[in-house]
């Protein structure tokens, strides 16, 4: 079996190759920011005088303002540059753009783009850190920590535990993220889906120890999950080429009350948002909240929390 290199903390970009002890550290710092993040706790003073540059060349809410209060609860600044309204409308490259940030001082970048790839280019040429806030199809690696950490407050130790991901896998870097986290700890993965959009390559992506499984069935994998994460079909990355979906999809991958009430009863259902209610989730489901299935916005909050966990992990080792 080949290791990858330590993870080396200057930048965090995705968390395939990430060691389980790393992930571990992260979320037990999360979790250590918890009330900081979302509660009455007194903002830190941790990163007082240090300036994080919001670079988002993609749409965003959770993400990016999650992004902006982590930044201000640990006593930073935040800026934020969007392509509209900025020189990239008129040109200019991602990394030209972050490097005149840097030139005025900004201490660590997040960055958002469409393409793949995107933070790692501004990340070879910046000398401050940059954070991957979602890269294409690649990964989102601070919303695989969320996904994680919502997991881990819900049922415990992952080890073993069965996590179904349904729909839009092709596309998302929602889906590659928490794959690569969740079966790094130990859980199993069912990528649930249509075969245009569920690849049966992906059984070979993850690295281990758990496992990877692709399955077309919904109906047939439900009693075995203990967590189903529902994605948003993105239709805004079909490009001119064929139409993600045909036929029925609500009808065959959309999860109702019907099927929600045959996954056991302690399993929860979660969704990065943005939902397209009554295509994959239906509101009834989504919005089961309390002592209910819906960890939707338990996701959200512990959005915060991660996002304070990566940039003092990151900045406060420079
Ligand atoms: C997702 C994203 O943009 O990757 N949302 C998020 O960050 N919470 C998923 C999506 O857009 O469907």
């Amino acid at each position: 079996m080949t290791h990858a290199p330590a993870w080396d903390r200057r930048h965090f970009l995705g968390l395939e190759g990430l060691a389980a002890a790393d992930l571990i550290e992260l979320l037990d710092r999360a979790e250590a920011h918890r009330a900081a993040a979302t509660g009455p706790a007194p903002r830190l003073q941790v990163l007082a005088g240090r300036t994080i540059a919001n670079l988002f060349f993609e749409d965003s809410t959770r993400t990016r303002i999650s992004f902006t209060l982590a930044a201000r609860r640990l006593g930073a600044d935040s800026i934020d540059l969007t392509s509209a309204g900025s020189s990239v409308g008129k040109g200019e490259t991602l990394v030209d753009t972050a490097l005149n940030l840097q030139a005025m001082g900004v201490h660590a970048f997040i960055v958002r783009s469409s393409a793949s790839g995107g933070p790692h280019l501004i990340a070879k040429a910046a000398r401050i850190p940059v954070i991957n806030a979602g890269d294409g199809r690649h990964e989102h690696p601070t919303q695989g920590l969320l996904d994680l950490l919502t997991l881990r407050q819900r049922l415990g130790e992952l080890r073993g535990r069965r996590i179904g991901i349904v729909g839009d896998i092709a596309n998302s870097r929602v889906a590659r993220s928490a794959l690569h986290g969740l079966t790094t700890l130990g859980a199993d993965v069912l990528l649930i889906g249509p075969p245009t959009l569920v690849p049966q390559a992906f059984e070979r992506i993850a690295r281990g120890p758990g496992q990877v499984s692709v399955q077309h069935d919904l109906d047939a994998a439900l009693p075995g999950l203990d967590a189903i994460m529902m994605l948003r079909v993105q239709f805004e990355r079909a490009g001119g080429g064929p139409p993600l979906i045909s036929g029925d999809y609500r009808a065959l991958f959309g999860l109702n009350a019907a099927r929600a009430a045959r996954l056991p009863a302690h399993a929860i259902v979660m969704h990065p948002g943005p939902i397209n209610r009554g295509m994959e989730l239906d509101s009834d489901v989504a919005d089961d909240v309390g002592d209910g299935r819906s960890a939707i916005l338990q996701q959200a909050a512990n959005g915060v929390a991660v996002r304070m966990a990566t940039l003092a992990t990151l900045l406060q080792s420079e």
